[in-house]
């Protein structure tokens, strides 16, 4: 049968180069705010690292567990985020993030507290993409995050 055969890869070829053009973004994001979806694109100047991109594409933060990268996330919550949560994250203005959060119960998962560092919650709780953080900073300060669990 060899038109059908034909046929059969043509289809396959069109399938693999769609899937080897078009990145995948296959985790929906959504704003903690009213579930609207987010905005993704990179900040000026900000190139999506591997880890960004198969957090997109999964959900999974690559950068949990890895001690290096967890240093790097605690720098940069003690410069962003320690004032309103406490640098174990027993919460201050800002609610704890050492235990279950309750506040917004999404924060329990790594997209979850991704949405709302990224695009904000509500009150002091502002949007981090919108004041110069990159998606990978961001990875990194929630795999800190992951290591203040009580
Ligand atoms: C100016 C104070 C302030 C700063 C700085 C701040 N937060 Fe928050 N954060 C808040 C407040 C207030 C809330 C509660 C929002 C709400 O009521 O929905 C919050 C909520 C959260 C939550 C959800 C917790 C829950 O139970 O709802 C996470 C996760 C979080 N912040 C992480 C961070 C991280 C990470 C940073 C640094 C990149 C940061 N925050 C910086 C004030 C702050």
């Amino acid at each position: 049968m060899p038109v059908k055969f034909r046929h059969l890869s043509a289809a396959a070829f069109v399938a693999f180069a769609f899937a080897a053009t078009v990145p995948a973004v296959a985790v929906e994001f959504k704003s903690a705010l009213d579930d609207s979806p987010i905005d993704l694109d990179p900040i000026k100047g900000e190139e999506f690292t591997d880890a960004v991109k198969k957090f997109h594409e999964t959900g999974e933060n690559p950068y949990n567990g890895n001690a290096e990268e967890i240093a790097a996330g605690q720098k940069l919550y003690n410069a962003n985020c320690q004032v309103c949560h406490k640098p174990d994250g027993s919460g201050g203005m800002g609610p704890a993030l050492n235990d279950d959060m309750v506040v917004n119960p999404r924060a329990n998962t790594d997209v979850g507290m991704f949405e709302i560092i990224h695009s904000g919650a509500a009150g002091a709780m502002r949007p981090f993409a919108k004041r110069g953080m990159t998606q990978d900073q961001m990875l990194k300060i929630i795999a800190f995050i992951n290591t203040l669990k009580k």
